[in-house]
């Protein structure tokens, strides 16, 4: 097995076990400090997952985005091609459950948005360096998306999962700013 899925698979196992309260309170801090960055006080639209059970909460910041006006575009994932395409929603019954059991939009229900509109993207992940490098679930989704996307990037993580340098990889980039619990992490890449 390759060292980026070793670290993969024992860091989701170590989340998976997380209490309810310590997720609450990693959340409780990721958003504290999110919701103070200039990246997603200036984005007028945001790139965010739907979260899944395992994955630290994003309905909050959804909710938070539209009270302020935002729009919320989300990723429907095209597996044959491993591309994502976004789509803005603001209401329960235009996302259901596709792909890996992820809720994603409806894009019957929905308006198309290009990388290109979107301000803000949070990039999921699993494991984390404060250089930005970052291991995801394995699909190459957002190693593809960042190539064609120029705007901000922010990954919310917890302290425990970031390590010292994350294997890296030709096709491997990074993102501009990782907030955990705790800190807003400035990495060297910068986009704009
Ligand atoms: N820009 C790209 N074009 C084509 N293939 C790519 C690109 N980026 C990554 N890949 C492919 O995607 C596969 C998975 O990459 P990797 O193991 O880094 O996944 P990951 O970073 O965990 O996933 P994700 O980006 O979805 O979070 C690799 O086999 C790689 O060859
Ligand atoms: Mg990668």
């Amino acid at each position: 097995m390759s060292e980026k899925k070793i670290l993969r698979q024992k860091m989701l196992k170590e989340l998976s076990l997380l209490s309810k309260l310590d997720r609450k309170k990693v959340e409780t801090g990721q958003q504290k400090q999110l919701f103070t960055t200039p990246a997603f006080k200036n984005a007028r639209t945001i790139g965010i997952t739907i979260s899944t059970e395992i994955e630290w909460d994003t309905y909050t910041i959804i909710e938070k985005a539209w009270r302020e006006g935002k729009i919320i575009a989300s990723p429907k994932c095209v597996v044959k091609t491993r591309e994502m395409y976004y789509y803005a929603w603001n209401h329960q019954n235009q996302i259901q459950t596709g792909y890996a059991g992820i809720k994603e939009p409806i894009p019957e229900k929905t308006k198309r948005i290009l990388h290109s509109d979107i301000d803000l993207l949070i990039v999921p992940g699993v494991v984390f360096d404060t250089d930005g490098y970052r291991i995801g679930y394995g699909g190459g989704y957002y190693d593809r998306m960042l190539a064609d996307y120029s705007g901000a990037t922010i990954s919310l993580c917890s302290e425990r999962q970031l390590i010292q340098q994350i294997p890296r990889e030709s096709y491997d980039l990074s993102v501009e700013q990782i907030i955990t619990e705790e800190r807003t992490i400035d990495t060297a890449r910068q986009n704009n």
